[in-house]
């Protein structure tokens, strides 16, 4: 694993431009096993989550090209194979478990490891699994592989009892080819479900609702080509305007979708910081030395994202006040705490709730990445603090962001990728 090692309290200047979505890429990738005709797609970004779910459709039998430097993927799948994938990258990969749908819907069948290693019935999948049994689908699991058969998938009225995103878009993706019109009530409504159902209807899929608590999907007898492009990474958005915002900068950020991030921007607004919306497609953002803290709650979209909870703690870390951080979507999801406190930041945690005490500075401290977004939030804290940060397992940022220090450098930005064996010439 990297280490990443940031020289602290520049303030970034400048624009970037946003790269393509990670959360809309994935299930649309898992999407293109539907059809057995050419797909296009077009503003993928090079990540590792990105070449890991291209594995697991190689793994099944796809024939894939990349170009990263273009960003376009291309994908055939008329050799595709109901073979179980690779089940190293399933359970590397949560996301990896979108390929259950699509293969079900085109062969009937589908064997694929829980991901992560998790019991059936627990949380994880267990709302996927609900919306297929409910289409037909026969499941077995043993030795934490999990197999489904099915006839053929039959369309049904399936209410979530949780809007999911994952469980969403399996259960649209195997409507796509069901018969029958499958409807979705309590479905999640993230502008990736709305590209993925674009995606969908790109190939003549018959699905509407999408981004609204309803989906309806009429099944169709088969799928075809496509070209299409991916949205822009709402989250990497928000990530880089907040690096704006934590270091006292001033960055415009284009490529962006405004109406995507408009709780980012009202909680931001809210501590105080300037964020302007230039045009249809940018937002710059300038920072403040004198932000407020504020409250926050984390919800399924329109909501504030998950997403961008730990980043946003380390503006609130920096702002005058007390503010409290409410995480309901996941469990656990305060791993990036330990490293903020290492680094001088008043947070004490309570179950599922956060209370910051906020003050002007944080100091660079060794911290340690743990989880993708925990990654980004120590950056965003090393590139704010006074003097250098030195975050170790730091590969996890390259699963969510794309050439991320090349173009941090760009705005200013001191920092250093490096294997632990060379961080005495590094840091000399
Ligand atoms: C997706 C995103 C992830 C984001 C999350 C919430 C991708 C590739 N990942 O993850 O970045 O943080 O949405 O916005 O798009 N749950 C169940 N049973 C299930 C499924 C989920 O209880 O069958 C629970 C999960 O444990 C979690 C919550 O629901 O606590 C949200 O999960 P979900 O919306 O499914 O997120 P993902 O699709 O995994």
């Amino acid at each position: 694993m990297h280490e990443l090692l940031i020289q602290g309290g520049i303030p970034l200047r400048g624009t970037v431009k946003v790269k393509g979505s990670k959360n809309a890429s994935l299930p649309i990738i898992a999407a293109s096993l539907l059809t057995s005709e050419p797909v296009i797609i077009e503003d993928v970004p090079d990540l590792l989550d990105v070449r890991d779910m291209l594995a697991v459709i190689k793994s099944l039998g796809s024939e894939v090209q990349y170009n990263a430097i273009d960003e376009i993927i291309h994908i055939s799948t008329h050799s595709l194979e109901p073979l179980e994938p690779s089940r190293h990258k399933v359970q590397k990969m949560r996301a990896s478990f979108l390929v259950l749908g699509p293969l079900l819907a085109r062969f009937g069948q589908a064997s694929i490891s829980l991901p992560g290693g998790c019991a059936i019935g627990s949380r994880p999948v267990d709302l996927h699994l609900k919306g297929l049994t409910a289409m037909g689908v026969k499941f077995t699991v043993s030795g934490g592989l999990i197999e489904g058969k099915t006839n053929r998938l039959q369309g049904a009225r399936i209410y979530l009892d949780y809007p999911s995103v994952g469980a969403t878009e399996n259960i649209m993706m195997a409507g796509t080819l069901a018969r029958g019109t499958t409807v979705i009530e309590n479905a999640a409504s993230e502008p990736e479900i709305v590209d993925l159902a674009g995606f969908l209807n790109s190939m003549g899929a018959r699905i509407s609702g999408a981004g609204t608590k309803t989906i309806r999907i009429e099944g169709v007898k088969e799928l075809g080509d496509t070209r299409y492009a991916v949205i822009p990474d709402r989250i990497e958005a928000g990530t880089l305007l907040l690096c704006a915002a934590v270091t006292g900068g001033d960055v415009t950020v284009t490529n962006v979708l405004p109406d995507h991030l408009r709780p980012l921007l009202a909680k931001l607004r809210e501590t105080g910081i300037s964020a302007e919306e230039v045009d249809y497609s940018a937002i710059r953002v300038i920072g403040s030395s004198k932000t407020r803290g504020v409250d926050l709650k984390t919800l399924p979209y329109p909501g504030f994202p998950t997403d961008l909870q730990p980043q946003f703690m380390v503006l609130l870390a920096l702002s005058n006040g007390t503010s409290l951080v409410t995480e309901t979507v996941f469990e656990n999801r305060f791993m990036h705490v330990d490293g903020l406190r290492r680094m001088n930041a008043n947070i004490q945690i309570e179950g599922n709730r956060a209370v910051i005490q906020g003050s002007s500075k944080l100091s660079g401290a060794p911290v340690k990445a743990s989880d993708l977004r925990a990654a980004a939030a120590l950056v965003l804290a090393g590139l704010a603090a006074e003097g250098t940060t030195v975050i170790s397992s730091v590969d996890y940022l390259w699963r969510g962001y794309s050439c991320f220090e090349e173009r941090l450098r760009k705005l200013g930005a001191r920092l250093e990728r490096f294997y632990p064996e060379n961080r005495e010439q590094v840091e000399a």
